[in-house]
């Protein structure tokens, strides 16, 4: 168990307001943020929302705690969407993906007018890439993207669902990780993997948060908040 997860997820709640569309994101910290969210509905503290799961895993948990859900077609828009990520940048980018969501994540998010990011504080870098980045393909043809990794020297692996298994997402692809040690230009890396035919999402999410909430392991957290610009 993380205190720090758990801190953010649950404070996360206190930017939830009844009538809200509120976009669940997926992993252990999400998970504490969906539970304590599941806990102010069922008291009644928080009433007529809808969510949107960026998962079928967070999806069942919102179920079980009786959230009512909806799909993202269904609604115009997400108020808030609340995510964890694997690594954050103060310059509101980071790495998404380490429980394979990113593809769902990444177009909830595209939808969502606020995004919050809950991380404990050993997610926060000053580069990305000591994560691996995941990328999601198509099945057909993902060993000749991996092998296109290999010369590029991006050291790749494929996700395992225990030993022998490759790892399918909820879409039905594969995930390549990509070791990187250090991406000294996100951008850049994030343009040339979404011109690849067969990707179909990276795990590279640029200028995305509003708000990222690191946590610590006392207990404490800090809020990084982007300046919001009046005019
Ligand atoms: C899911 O695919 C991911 O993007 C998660 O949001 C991310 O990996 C953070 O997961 P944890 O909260 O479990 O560390």
């Amino acid at each position: 168990m993380s205190v720090a997860k758990e801190t953010v997820g649950r404070k996360a709640v206190a930017y939830i307001e009844s009538g809200m569309v509120v976009g669940l994101g997926t992993g252990s910290t999400a998970y504490y943020f969906v539970d304590e969210l599941g806990k102010r509905y069922a008291s009644g503290q928080i009433n007529q929302i809808r969510c949107v799961s960026t998962s079928t895993q967070t999806e069942q948990q919102a179920q079980s705690l009786g959230l009512p859900t909806v799909t993202l077609d269904e609604v115009n828009h997400i108020d808030v969407l609340v995510d964890g990520a694997d690594e954050t940048l103060d310059s509101f980018s980071g790495i998404k993906g380490g429980g394979g969501a990113l593809l769902l994540e990444k177009i909830v998010a595209q939808y969502s007018r606020k995004i919050i990011w809950i991380v404990d504080q050993a997610k926060r870098v000053d580069y990305l890439g000591a994560f691996p980045l995941p990328v999601e393909v198509v099945q057909f043809g993902a060993w000749k993207l991996f092998h296109t990794f290999d010369k590029a020297g991006m050291q790749p692996s494929f996700r395992k669902k225990g030993v022998d298994s490759l790892f399918i997402t909820d879409s039905g692809n594969y995930i390549i990780d990509l070791h990187l040690g250090k991406i000294e230009h996100p951008e850049q890396v994030a343009f040339e993997l979404k011109n690849m035919v067969g990707v179909v999402e990276h795990g590279l999410f640029i200028n995305y948060p509003n708000i990222i909430l690191v946590g610590d392991q006392q207990g404490g957290y800090e809020t990084i908040e982007r300046p919001t610009i009046i005019q």
